[in-house]
This record gives structure tokens, sequence and C-alpha cells, in this order.
């Protein structure tokens, strides 16, 4: 009797250290998980404060009238190769009616999504999709109208204060 309570104890203590073991692992994988979500977001601030910087640098010192080609172009050519390579991709959008390009108008649910909330005043938007079981973190970052050069060719901006274009991005999360 004595013994097989031994035993019972023995054998309910081995489950026990079975289940918190298991689940130590999926506490351990959650986080490791949330820490690459976290490596990303990162990631992505890096290249928002990269490119913005490029195209404010560009415009204030190269686009000295409206013939020249806009940093617009030159940050598309520059997404494009990005794209080509693998690395990631980057949307322009334009969130205001009147649009030099159509093909900047926001186009999906994230896309929409991003815009009503970078009109409302947000900084930004976010989410993490899973693509051919591979996970891809999306955000979206604002763009107003950071100075004056912008207003020689976009004119119908004179005076907004809030995101009038956004940044959309599609990074492979960093496991
Ligand atoms: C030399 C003229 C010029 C200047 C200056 C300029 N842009 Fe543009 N911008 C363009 C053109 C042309 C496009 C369309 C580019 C394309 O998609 O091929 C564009 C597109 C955009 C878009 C996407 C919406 C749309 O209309 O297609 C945003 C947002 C934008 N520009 C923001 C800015 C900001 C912010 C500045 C100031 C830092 C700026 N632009 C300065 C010419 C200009």
């Amino acid at each position: 009797m004595k013994q097989s309570i031994t035993k019972n104890i023995f054998v309910s203590s081995l489950l026990l250290t079975g289940l918190l073991a298991i689940a130590g692992c999926a506490e351990m994988t959650s986080n490791s998980k949330e820490a690459a979500v976290e490596r990303t977001r990162q990631q992505v601030q890096m290249l928002d404060t990269l490119y913005k910087t490029a195209v404010v640098l560009i415009t204030e010192h190269y686009v000295k009238d409206p013939s020249i080609l806009p940093a617009a172009s030159a940050s598309k050519a520059l997404f494009a190769v990005m794209k080509k390579g693998g690395w990631h991709e980057v949307r322009l959008l334009g969130l205001t009616d009147l649009l030099f390009n159509a093909e900047n108008k926001p186009s999906d649910a994230f896309e929409q999504a991003a815009a009503e909330k970078l009109l409302a005043g947000e900084t930004g938007h976010e989410e993490l999709i899973e693509k051919d079981g591979k996970r891809y973190l999306r955000v979206a970052t604002g763009i107003p109208v950071v100075m004056k050069q912008c207003i020689m060719c976009h004119t119908t901006w004179e005076g907004e204060k809030g995101n009038i274009g956004a940044l959309s991005y599609t990074v492979p999360v960093i496991e």
C-alpha cells in the first residue's frame, strides 16, 4: 500500500515535471517569436528614417524646379531594386483625393485601414501576416508636408498639417 502511494507520487511528479517542461518550451517559443517581430519592427524604423531623410535631402539640395526628377520617383526606383533583391517591399502612398500617380492609391485592406488611421492623426499602422509559411511584418508610416519645396509641385497641399501620404512596408520577419 505504502509502496504504491510512493509510486503514485513519483509518477505524478514525473508527469508534472513533463507538463511544466512543455509549458516552458511553449513560452520560450512564443517569447522568441515576439522577439523576432520586435527585431523586424526596429529594422522598419531604421529603413523609414533612412528613406525619409534621403527624400528630404535630395529635395532640399537638388530639386530646385518642377522639371527635375522628384525624390518620390527616385525613391520608387530604389524601392524596385530592393524588392528585386528580395530584401523588402515599400510602396509610396498618397492619402489625398488628387494624386499625381493613381498607382500610389492605398490598394488592399491593410493600406486602406492604414490610410484611415494616418488621416485621423495616428502615427502608424501594423499587421503581422503569414504567406507560404513565412511571416511578414506590414507597417505603414505617415508622410506630412515636411518642407515648403513639396508645394512647388503638390500645389494642392498648401497649408496641410497632417499626413498626406505614407510609406507602406512589407518586411520578412527576422526569425
Ligand atoms: C519636382 C516635383 C515634386 C516635388 C518637389 C515633390 N513631389 Fe511628390 N510627387 C511628384 C510626382 C511626379 C509624384 C508621382 C511619382 C510617381 O508615382 O511616379 C509624386 C508623388 C508623391 C506622393 C504620392 C502621391 C501622389 O500624388 O502620387 C507623395 C506622398 C509625395 N509625392 C510627397 C512629397 C513630399 C512630402 C514632398 C516634399 C518633400 C514632395 N512630394 C515633393 C512630384 C514632386
